[in-house]
């Protein structure tokens, strides 16, 4: 399985994205995690496509465009347009996930369906064939620095399980709450891609902090 680290820019200086953008690629980034919220689905606003589409001319590394907005149906193309390289929605804000996810991949995108920890793995069942990645969420979505809710690891390795009981390669990101220090109980359960914002920004040497990350995705497993 392969493993990424994707910093979320949230917790970046947005008085100074371009400078963050580069020192996180520089700290090993493999992806940049992109957080729009719309102060509907979530109680926070945050970014729209123009700066998306900022960050993409920067950016050397794939885009990963979270989407915490209602009827997300309706921004697929602009946001696929804006430069978003993964597109993750909500079912909790679309009464289409499919009709939604099908678009972001007949854009070429890759397409993401995202979990609130209230909602059960089922809301994902039916759409696991038409999709690249299920985010599980381990903070409510809608604000960086949270604290991890440690309930959601046995969600990710029901979900690991049954992807691999079904012979589907999706992978499993997590978001909300992830430090270098416990990425390895995640890891173990079975997530492989792993989104930190404050984890990473918030500490003074990216590089340091990601390639703490990595060794203890490493080590984990390795076990
Ligand atoms: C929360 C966002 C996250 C957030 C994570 O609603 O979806 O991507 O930036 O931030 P940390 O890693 O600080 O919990
Ligand atoms: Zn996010």
């Amino acid at each position: 399985m392969d493993y990424y680290i994707a910093p979320s820019l949230l917790s970046a200086d947005f008085g100074r994205l371009d400078e963050e953008v580069r020192a996180a690629e520089k700290a090993g980034a493999d992806m940049l995690h992109v957080d729009v919220m719309d102060g509907r689905f979530v109680p926070n606003i945050t970014i729209g496509p123009p700066v998306v589409a900022a960050i993409k001319r920067c950016a050397k590394v794939p885009l990963d465009v979270h989407l915490m907005i209602v009827e997300p149906e309706r921004y697929i193309d602009v946001f696929a347009g804006a430069g978003a390289d993964v597109i993750t929605v909500h079912p909790e804000a679309t009464c289409h996930l499919q009709r939604a996810v099908a678009r972001i991949r007949e854009l070429g995108k890759k397409a993401g369906v995202a979990l609130n920890p209230s909602t059960s793995l089922s809301a994902v069942e039916w759409v696991l064939s038409d999709v690249d990645m299920v985010l599980i969420m381990t903070v409510n979505p809608g604000f960086g620095g949270q604290a991890f809710l440690p309930s959601m690891v046995g969600k990710i390795e029901l979900l690991r399980t049954q992807l691999s009981r079904s012979g589907l390669v999706v992978d499993i990101e997590v978001d909300g709450g992830i430090k270098a220090d416990n990425v390895a109980e995640v890891v173990k359960a079975g997530a492989n891609v792993i989104v930190s914002g404050s984890g990473i920004f918030g500490t003074k040497d990216y590089g340091k902090t990601i390639s703490k990350m990595k060794e203890n995705i490493r080590k984990a497993v390795e076990r």
